[in-house]
């Protein structure tokens, strides 16, 4: 039987409002105050250069010391953008907090076109640059699966797909309902903000599932601590979004392979995403902006830079960590 588009719309329209964090009044009205407030500072992370040898170090009660050699930096100068706070959007039924391990490389093998991503993140109560916050991402492969949920298809709308696991909608609940079937970690990946406050990881330019536009989903993290094998023990969650991509960008890296030959469905596109107009609160603007490595061909691999504004005390309920006992 056929479900009306509009109808499992409807459904993912309402679970992701559901399944989103409700901020107070008081909430509300503080992010209001603060998510213009670095208006002025435009360009100081901007202007941050890019280092070509990063030499980090995190402390998880035992010390440990990475030393990590990033290939050449494609940005000298980093892209100047207008702080404003980023909005707080669902982290989406695939956050696997388990799956998430400290990495700059989070490509595992996957196919697709690379994509070195920079994230400056500023403080909006100093309108600083802020340094040493995990950044955490993860997104679909090239043909949309997400790791560690890859025995569920991404071509099958999210209520069906609960329907065929019998659990009813009204029941699941994101970060708490455990609908993981396998530990691969592909894709999925996190890591500190220098000095500067930027950081890079790599990974390749994401496919798309159902119903959704092309997307990554992001989370700042402050106060963190490891286990030792990279995932999360403790931290303060306190920034969780998605970015996008300009449509021209996209409609080029889906014509070709791997992109290409995932038929099954139409992709979704930033116009017609349930999520997408969300994401633009406080008048952020969450499309990353490209540069193509070489200079010219975006289908060669690019750089992706996008600012994320944070309010470090608007820590979120850490439900995220649920799904790492
Ligand atoms: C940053 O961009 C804005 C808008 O394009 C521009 O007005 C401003 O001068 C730029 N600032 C710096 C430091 O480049
Ligand atoms: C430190 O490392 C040791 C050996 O890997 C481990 O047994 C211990 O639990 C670690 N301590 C903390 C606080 O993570
Ligand atoms: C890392 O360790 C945590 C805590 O022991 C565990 O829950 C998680 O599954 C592990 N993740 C990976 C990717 O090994
Ligand atoms: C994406 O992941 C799924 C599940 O592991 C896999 O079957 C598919 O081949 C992957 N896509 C590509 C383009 O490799
Ligand atoms: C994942 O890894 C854990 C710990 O190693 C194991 O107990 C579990 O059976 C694995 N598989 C799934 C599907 O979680
Ligand atoms: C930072 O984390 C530690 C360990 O989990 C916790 O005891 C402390 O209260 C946290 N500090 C803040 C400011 O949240
Ligand atoms: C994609 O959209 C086209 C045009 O609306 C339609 O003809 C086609 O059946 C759609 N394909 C799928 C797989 O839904």
């Amino acid at each position: 039987m056929q479900i009306p588009f509009l109808l499992i719309l409807t459904l993912v329209v309402s679970a992701l409002a559901h399944l989103g964090r409700h901020p107070s009044p008081r909430d509300v009205a503080h992010h209001a105050a603060l998510s213009m407030m670095c208006a002025d500072n435009v360009g100081q992370v901007g202007n941050a250069r890019y280092k070509r040898n990063l030499a980090r170090r995190w402390h998880d009660g035992n010390t440990t010391t990475v030393e990590v050699t990033t290939e050449a930096p494609y940005y000298e100068i980093i892209h100047n953008d207008t702080y404003v706070l980023t909005p707080e959007v669902t982290q989406g039924p695939y956050v696997w907090p388990r799956s998430q391990t400290l990495r700059q490389d989070m490509t595992e093998g996957q196919p697709g076109v690379p994509l070195w991503l920079d994230v400056g993140v500023v403080d909006m109560a100093t309108c600083q640059p802020l340094p040493n916050v995990l950044v955490d991402f993860w997104h679909c492969n090239a043909t949309g699966s997400y790791s560690s949920f890859t025995g569920l298809s991404p071509d099958t709308p999210f209520p069906q797909l609960l329907d065929k696991l019998g659990i009813p909608m009204s029941t699941f609940e994101i970060g708490k309902t455990d609908l993981h079937t396998d530990n691969t970690t592909f894709l999925r990946g996190m890591w500190p903000t220098d000095k500067n406050g930027v950081m890079e990881m790599k990974t390749i330019f994401p496919g798309f599932y159902v119903l959704r536009t092309i997307h990554i989903h992001v989370q700042v993290h402050t106060n963190w601590t490891l286990h030792a094998n990279g995932t999360i023990k403790t931290a303060n969650t306190v920034s969780t979004g998605q970015i996008y991509f300009n449509e021209d960008l996209v409609d080029k890296l889906m014509a070709i392979e791997p992109y290409v030959s995932h038929t099954a469905i139409n992709r979704t596109t930033n116009a017609a995403d349930a999520v997408f107009p969300y994401d633009f609160g406080n008048e952020y603007n969450p499309v990353v902006s490209v540069v193509p490595i070489d200079g010219e061909d975006v289908t060669k691999g690019m750089v992706g830079y996008i600012t994320i504004g944070v309010d470090t005390n608007a820590v979120e309920y850490d439900d995220n960590n649920v799904g790492n006992p």
